[in-house]
């Protein structure tokens, strides 16, 4: 009775340590629309243009994240790739489809009038009113979740809400049909703290193999690599997504699911 209730203490304060972790280092808590929001500015105020804002809501809705993140070839990391206005001329990182066919195109070497409409939908920093997809809107009938955009991103996948492409002609390599591995359990290392059940599936609609093997996780064999919540807040491990752009950490219990005996 005493363990248990010591045990319950030591919970309770790992909790609060690490929720204040979450809330006291970093700065506000972003909005829906804002979650998942990197602002691109290596290369544009230096050359006279407003810096560039890039949603993964809107993105993730109709792409999967391998397709950007593997095939394309985006960083993990905002503000590391260096995208530069050539490169997406000729067809690189966002001119992939940013080329007047699949998508509107990007930059042009002549700057027409700095806050021209065909600039300004993506050198949009500060500029809210030259969007066309409205966050509202776009996501009104989406199954709700509790953080991040607020959506159950998992549940509008599964049933049909966005179908994320997954194959950029010229781009991608046509690949054989994955073969999916099995779900498993992470057991966490202190007692009383549910298990994690972690999906290979349902990762894999999302991320392919290629996003978490082997750069996030050896994924050699299960167990090999040792991550601790420490370190996923960090950014690290799971941390690597379930910061920024997957649902954020605060929700603990859409990870630590299965109950404690
Ligand atoms: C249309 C392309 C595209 C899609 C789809 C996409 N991303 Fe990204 N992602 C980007 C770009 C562009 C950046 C910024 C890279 C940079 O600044 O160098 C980025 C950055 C990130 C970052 C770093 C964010 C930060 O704040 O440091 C993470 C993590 C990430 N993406 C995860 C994902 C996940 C998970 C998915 C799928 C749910 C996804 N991305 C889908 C293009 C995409
Ligand atoms: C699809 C989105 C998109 C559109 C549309 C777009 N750009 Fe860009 N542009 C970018 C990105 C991303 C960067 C790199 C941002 C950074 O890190 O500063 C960039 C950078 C630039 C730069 C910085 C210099 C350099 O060498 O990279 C210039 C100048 C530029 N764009 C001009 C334009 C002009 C002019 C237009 C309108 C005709 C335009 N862009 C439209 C995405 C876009
Ligand atoms: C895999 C394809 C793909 C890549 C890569 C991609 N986009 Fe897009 N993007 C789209 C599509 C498709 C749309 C919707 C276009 C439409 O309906 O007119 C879109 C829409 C947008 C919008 C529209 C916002 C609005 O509401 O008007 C912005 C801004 C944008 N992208 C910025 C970027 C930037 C910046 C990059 C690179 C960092 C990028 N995109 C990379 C496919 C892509
Ligand atoms: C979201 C990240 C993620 C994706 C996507 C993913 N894995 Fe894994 N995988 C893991 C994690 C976490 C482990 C546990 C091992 C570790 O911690 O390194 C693992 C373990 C494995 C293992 C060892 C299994 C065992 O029982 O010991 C294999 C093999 C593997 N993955 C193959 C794949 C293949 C094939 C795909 C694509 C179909 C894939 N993974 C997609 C995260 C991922
Ligand atoms: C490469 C990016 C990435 C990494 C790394 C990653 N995830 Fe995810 N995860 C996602 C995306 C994308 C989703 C879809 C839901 C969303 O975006 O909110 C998801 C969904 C989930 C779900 C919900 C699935 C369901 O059953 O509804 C759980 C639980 C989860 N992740 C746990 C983990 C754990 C635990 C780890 C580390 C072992 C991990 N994830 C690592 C990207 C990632
Ligand atoms: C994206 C999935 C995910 C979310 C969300 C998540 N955790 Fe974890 N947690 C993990 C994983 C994975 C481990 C390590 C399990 C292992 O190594 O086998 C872990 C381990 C732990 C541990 C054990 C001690 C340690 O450092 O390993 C504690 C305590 C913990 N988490 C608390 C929390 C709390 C509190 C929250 C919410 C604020 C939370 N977790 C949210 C995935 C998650």
């Amino acid at each position: 009775m005493k363990k248990t209730l010591f045990f319950t203490g030591l919970l309770l304060l790992l909790f609060a340590s690490l929720s204040l972790a979450l809330t006291g280092v970093k700065k506000r808590r972003p909005l829906p629309y804002e979650y998942g929001r990197v602002e691109l500015n290596n290369f544009s105020e230096k050359a006279g243009q407003i810096p560039v804002v890039f949603d993964h809501w809107l993105h993730r809705a109709k792409f999967t994240c391998r397709l950007c993140h593997v095939d394309i070839g985006f960083a993990m990391k905002a503000g590391t790739t260096g995208i530069k206005a050539a490169d997406n001329m000729q067809g690189y990182y966002c001119g992939s489809c940013h080329n007047d066919k699949t998508a509107f195109a990007a930059c042009t070497t002549t700057i027409p009038r700095q806050n021209s409409s065909k600039c300004s939908r993506c050198h949009s920093l500060g500029r809210t009113a030259v969007k066309q997809y409205d966050f509202r809107t776009f996501t009104q009938d989406f199954p709700k979740g509790r953080f991040g955009n607020g959506i159950d991103w998992e549940q509008a996948e599964a049933t049909g809400k966005i179908a994320p492409i997954d194959f950029l002609a010229g781009v991608s390599i046509q690949r054989d049909a994955l073969v999916v591995q099995k779900d498993f359990d992470l057991i966490a290392k202190v007692k009383g703290m549910p298990e994690i059940i972690f999906s290979h599936k349902k990762h894999t609609v999302w991320n392919g193999c290629e996003l978490c093997h082997p750069e996030i996780f050896l994924g050699v064999k299960k167990g090999a690599t040792q991550y601790s919540m420490t370190e996923i807040y960090d950014g690290k491990y799971c941390g690597v997504c379930h910061s920024t752009v997957a649902f954020p950490l605060l929700d603990c219990q859409r990870c630590h699911t299965k109950q404690v005996q």
